[in-house]
């Protein structure tokens, strides 16, 4: 089978250093994880940055650290892995769903100005498949209001707009390591930041809720929790970042190539606006009219190419959809009519290419 990823690492890259890791005994809160910290602040150009187990838990973090509670709104980019409106859903906050971009598949200013009323608390704008087109105006529209805005960088890792990386530009950026991503740590995640105050109550937050005093005291100043990320994984995550402007320069070439075999078949695929720098986590393209995405998916299965869907109208999954009845109209579409094809080091795409194009044919 084809696969969509495989992962940019080997286990000769880490082996000496996991012998290291086992030799010592130190398994948390040790060199790496400090290290990786520094390293992903001075890859962003973000003052600050923290691991977590995963993009779930930075995003569920930033809204606590804002203070978001019960009966507060939060507006969502509606097209996005549940785990955006999940996270809002678990406070008891309300998920606000404002539509995106048929052409980038981002939130759209205009919606999120429609969707902004007194209870709105934060914003999540999501990098639909690490592309940041768009981040800036949501940002400057969210100062203009004076509202947080969290971003949903899960897929995001390397990508940039108008040369300020993903991380660097939203008030708290959360990223995920999870495989299907450009850096990977098993599962994972981190939240970066900029801001001094909502940095010290990361630090806080992120550690059961103690201050650590000079002497090594703790005082338990909060309620916190332990998202912490192991030595082992951020081991694995520094062995990749060293290789991250490489892995987007390619995964850029390799979407390039499909765009050039699949749009005169009548692909569609993602746009970018001016000024990005997209990683390419995912290479998707809305299908011709007429065809149907599943089947093709289908197809392609049969012949051992797995592809996937985009990603997920949220307002439209059956539980959003029972309790608040907002479906957007242009998520919809995308759910339905968008495809994800393979991508990694050593991919043939005039291959996988050449098989969509005989397939789309009998369809
Ligand atoms: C946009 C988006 N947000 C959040 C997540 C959740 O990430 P994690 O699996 O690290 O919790 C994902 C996962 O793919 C995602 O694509």
């Amino acid at each position: 089978m084809i696969r969509l990823i495989k992962p940019y690492i080997s286990f000769a890259e880490v082996e000496d250093d996991f012998k290291e890791i086992f030799a010592s005994g130190i398994f948390t809160k040790g060199k790496h994880v400090a290290a990786l910290r520094q390293e992903i602040a001075h890859y962003t150009g973000a003052k600050y940055a923290f691991l977590t187990t995963s993009a779930t838990t930075a995003l569920s973090t930033a809204l606590k650290i804002l203070n978001i509670k019960s009966g507060d709104e939060v507006i969502v980019s509606d097209f996005s892995f549940p785990a955006t409106a999940n996270v809002v859903e678990d406070i008891g906050a309300v998920p606000v769903f404002a539509d995106v971009s048929l052409d980038t598949f981002n939130l759209l200013p205009e919606e999120l100005e429609k969707k902004i009323t007194t209870k709105t608390r934060s914003v999540i704008f999501v990098d639909a498949f690490g592309n940041p087109s768009g981040l800036h105006a949501i940002k400057e529209i969210c100062t203009k209001h004076a509202i947080p805005l969290i971003e949903d960088a899960a897929c995001a890792i390397g990508s940039s707009e108008n040369n300020e990386k993903c991380g660097k530009v939203a008030d708290l950026t959360c990223f995920s390591f999870h495989p299907r991503k450009l850096l990977t740590t098993g599962e994972g995640g981190a939240i970066t930041v900029n801001d001094d105050s909502l940095a010290g109550q990361l630090e806080i937050k992120l550690n059961h809720g103690a201050e650590i005093a000079g002497d090594g005291t703790q005082d338990f100043v909060d309620y916190g929790y332990n998202y912490r990320m192991s030595e082992l994984q951020a081991l694995m995550g520094r062995k990749q970042l060293i290789k991250l402007d490489d892995i987007v320069k390619h995964r850029n070439e390799v979407k390039e190539s499909y765009r050039q075999a699949l749009e005169p078949l009548g692909f569609q695929i993602q746009k970018t606006g001016s000024g990005i720098r997209h990683n390419c986590q995912s290479i998707v393209f809305k299908v011709p009219q007429g065809i149907n995405r599943d089947t093709l998916i289908a197809l392609l299965r049969t012949h051992e190419i797995e592809t996937t869907i985009g990603t997920y109208c949220l307002s439209g999954g059956t539980y959003y959809a029972r309790k608040y009845n907002t479906v957007q109209p242009n998520a919809d579409f995308l759910e339905k009519n968008t495809i994800t094809f393979p991508c990694f080091i050593d991919i043939d795409t005039s291959y996988i290419s050449a098989k969509v194009q005989e397939l789309t044919k009998s369809l």
